[in-house]
């Protein structure tokens, strides 16, 4: 077991990714960015308040690092060899358990050596963890990469207080059941007090999981693992829907500056009538083929103008060396050629697709400018995009389309809700938020505007470190 550190710290973040990615140039000097993804966006304002660490890998390959510090946050590098990046990162999860847990939307790919490598670089981060923290510390740690790390820290700090944070969705135990390894996982979770979860049915997900995967007893949303007959510890499972930093994206949209940048992105699209906006990774669970069919279908059926309407799709580089991300871009960038070619004129093409990824400052501008949001994934954990776009309209002005198969459509009262896979309903859909009369439209966006403000990720933090804390450490009882 390894020594407590005598330095360590409070509050520790452990997640595939650092909220930087760093890249070593010519002269062998590293430097870094802030890196793109949910994850790093929910948690970068809530670590640059604590007098924390954040543990996680660099981005790029071979990278051994000594931890340094970014807007007062400590970051520690784990080093990912090319080959763990591709049979861990690239492989086991996002080849196995992204398509596993997002509904199978694409088929999961089941690999003997990806599931050693998942061990083997699981256990890299539990040591880091546990080198890094203080005694009775409180460690966070996030998401489907990393769902061993729980019991693998526990069994080597079991002074410490560790909770999980799921931010894809947890899938129906059908689903969950075909993983040659769940119980594994399962148990890997369990070694956490808190798991956390963006739905209410993800949680229930879970919890029946366990019960059918292993003999532990639960209660509601607590499962008791025992010891020689005795209780040992709880475990508690529960929703904590994550937002964004609202307050980030009202500022940013109410200054002249995006204000400006908004206009004049309407103008150089040559001044459209209606203007729909798609963002998203470029990624098979956001649904962006069944979007823009839905959208060259009206453009068909003549419902709307080619000429007066335009549909931005920006579509971020994603997962680039896995297969089913690969073809999904050609099945888009195909998709989205026939669309101009078919329905362009000289000057202006009725989608403007972006395989590029903006600064917020021009993501507020673009939000601003749009009429309609598009977010019609096929299945999302939470979908922040959706609250990014309702964050940046102080105006009150927009429509937000939303598909049901994500997180937000729990909380986003307000939005149109729509079945991506219903194409005749989408189009409905779209039709209906082009139309929809100024009044309804400001109202819908009153309501969302005061779920997205009120409730933002420090909100989120706090709720989850708060339940999280409320948990006795072993260094507590002794
Ligand atoms: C989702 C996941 C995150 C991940 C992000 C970007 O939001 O929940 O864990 O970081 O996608 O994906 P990437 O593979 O680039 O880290």
């Amino acid at each position: 077991m390894p020594s407590v550190p005598a330095d360590g710290y409070d509050l520790l973040v452990v997640a595939n990714r650092l909220p930087v990615d760093i890249a070593v140039g010519d002269d062998g000097k590293p430097s870094w960015t802030r890196s793109p993804g949910g994850l790093v966006t929910a948690l970068a304002p809530v670590m640059a308040g604590a007098d924390g660490a954040w543990i996680g890998w660099g981005g790029s390959p071979d990278l051994e690092l000594e931890p340094f510090e970014v807007d007062g946050t400590q970051l520690v590098p784990v080093p990912l060899s090319e080959a763990d990046v591709e049979k861990y990162y690239e492989g086991f999860a996002n080849d196995t358990l992204w398509p596993l847990y997002h509904d199978v939307i694409a088929p999961p790919t089941f690999h003997r050596q990806w599931w050693d490598a998942y061990q083997r670089v699981n256990r890299r981060f539990a040591e880091a963890a546990a080198a890094q923290a203080a005694r009775g510390a409180t460690v966070w740690v996030h998401d489907y990469q990393l769902q061993l790390v729980p019991r693998l820290l526990r069994e080597l700090r079991p002074d410490l207080r560790i909770g999980y944070f799921h931010h894809i969705p947890f899938p129906p135990l059908e689903i969950f059941a075909q993983l040659p390894w769940r119980r594994q996982v399962v148990e890997g979770l369990l070694g956490a007090d808190l798991v956390g979860f963006q739905r209410a049915g993800d949680a229930a997900n879970f919890v029946r999981v366990v019960r059918r995967l292993t003999d532990l007893t639960t209660r509601g949303q607590v499962v008791t693992l025992t010891k020689h007959g005795r209780v040992e510890r709880h475990v508690r499972a529960a929703a904590f829907p994550i937002s964004i930093d609202s307050a980030a994206f009202d500022d940013l949209a109410r200054s002249a500056a995006v204000q400006e940048r908004a206009q004049q992105i309407r103008h150089e699209l040559g001044d459209p009538e209606v203007l729909l906006l798609g963002v998203d990774r470029l990624d098979y669970t956001k649904g962006i083929r069944h979007r823009v069919k839905a959208y060259g279908e009206l453009l068909e059926d003549g419902r709307l103008s080619p000429s007066t309407t335009t549909l931005v799709q920006v579509a971020s580089p994603s997962r680039e060396n896995v297969g089913a991300y690969q073809q999904l871009r050609d099945e888009v960038e195909l998709l989205v050629g026939r669309i101009n070619g078919d329905y362009g004129q000289v000057g202006h093409a009725p989608v403007q697709y972006l395989h590029q990824s903006f600064p917020m400052e021009e993501m507020a501008a673009l939000y601003l400018a749009a009429d309609v949001m598009l977010v019609t994934a096929l299945r999302d954990g939470m979908n922040l995009v959706a609250k990014e776009y309702v964050a940046a309209r102080s105006d009150d002005r927009g429509a937000l389309v939303l598909s049901e198969f994500t997180g937000a459509a729990d909380e986003l009262q307000g939005a149109i809700l729509v079945n991506p896979h219903d194409i005749d309903g989408m189009k409905d859909a779209i039709t209906y938020a082009v139309h929809m009369d100024q009044r309804e439209a400001r109202k819908r966006m009153r309501r969302l505007r005061r779920r997205v403000l009120g409730h933002d990720v420090t909100a989120w933090a706090q709720e989850f470190l708060a339940v999280l804390t409320a948990v006795p450490t072993r260094s507590e009882h002794v």
